[in-house]
């Protein structure tokens, strides 16, 4: 398919969690439509070998930033205000998992990893961006949910309650931010072909029994999720907010 376009040339997008994956290719989209891009990790050998591949000249910064941290989202925003002058989207995209056992067993450290990294920072994140977006008369945050934001997976317990969590910051802020101007939309995509979920659909019996519980009959790819995202950055999606688009070929459906 040919690259849809969406009108964000000159615009502003801070993409957390932009080294690999989904963040990646969304950065790459964005540059090709002549956007200005800032993307954070945590590590800076990751960040150092994808601004090399993206290539973004002055239109890219990638800075290393842990979002559970305050005082690096604090940092990741001041720079990113101070280079470009304004922020018109924050995509939510940081997300991990570590393969937890049931809720019961899992140790306080744990859930407390899953739940900072993913739910906590992507508070923070949101607040930082949305007290740039109120300064500037609107903007667009986008969440990156899941479908284990409502189905109990093995393994996916506290990743499945924090994306829950985030879908229901996405409502909270819309509804908040409304008056400012500013949406705030998710996605919830089922199984993306990434490095992240790669220990499952690497494995043949694996993936064909996932494939089971999609009508579409097959995995997402990262193309499947960028066009959603962009859309919701759009104008075109001005009189949208407070949404969760399931992204899931119908999984959730069935
Ligand atoms: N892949 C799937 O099947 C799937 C399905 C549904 C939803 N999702 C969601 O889609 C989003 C992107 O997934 P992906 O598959 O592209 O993941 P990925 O390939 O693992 O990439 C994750 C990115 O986030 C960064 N990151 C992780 N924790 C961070 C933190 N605390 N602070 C800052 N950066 C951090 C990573 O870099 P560092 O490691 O250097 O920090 C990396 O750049 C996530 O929200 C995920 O939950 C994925």
């Amino acid at each position: 398919m040919d690259n849809l376009k969406y009108g964000h040339a000159g615009k502003v997008f801070v993409i957390t969690g932009g080294s690999r994956g989904i963040g990646l290719e969304l950065a790459r989209r964005l540059l090709q439509e002549k956007a200005k891009v800032a993307i954070c990790a945590r590590k800076q050998e990751g960040l150092d070998l994808a601004a090399k591949d993206l290539n973004g000249g002055d239109a890219l910064l990638a800075v290393p930033t842990h979002i559970a941290k305050e005082e690096e989202v604090d940092i990741l925003f001041a720079q990113t205000f101070s280079r470009f002058g304004k922020i018109d989207a924050l995509i939510n995209n940081v997300g991990m998992n570590l393969l937890t056992p049931s809720l019961v067993e899992t140790e306080s450290s744990t859930w407390k990893k899953i739940i900072d990294s993913n739910l906590t920072g992507t508070y923070y994140c949101s607040r930082s961006a949305a007290k740039i977006m109120q300064g500037q008369g609107g903007g667009k945050i986008i969440c990156i949910s899941s479908l284990a934001a409502c189905r109990a997976a093995p393994g996916m317990g506290i990743y499945g309650i924090a994306k829950a969590g985030i879908e229901m910051l996405t409502k909270t802020l819309a509804a908040e931010l409304a008056a400012d101007n500013i949406q705030v939309n998710a996605v919830a995509p089922c199984m993306i072909k990434t490095g992240f979920s790669s220990p499952f659909w690497s494995n043949q019996e694996v993936h064909d029994e996932i494939v089971k519980g999609i009508p579409l009959g097959r995995l997402a790819e990262i193309n499947d999720i960028i066009d959603p995202v962009l859309f919701l950055c759009s104008s075109g999606a001005n009189f949208i907010t407070g949404q969760v688009i399931a992204v899931d070929g119908g999984a959730s459906v069935v």
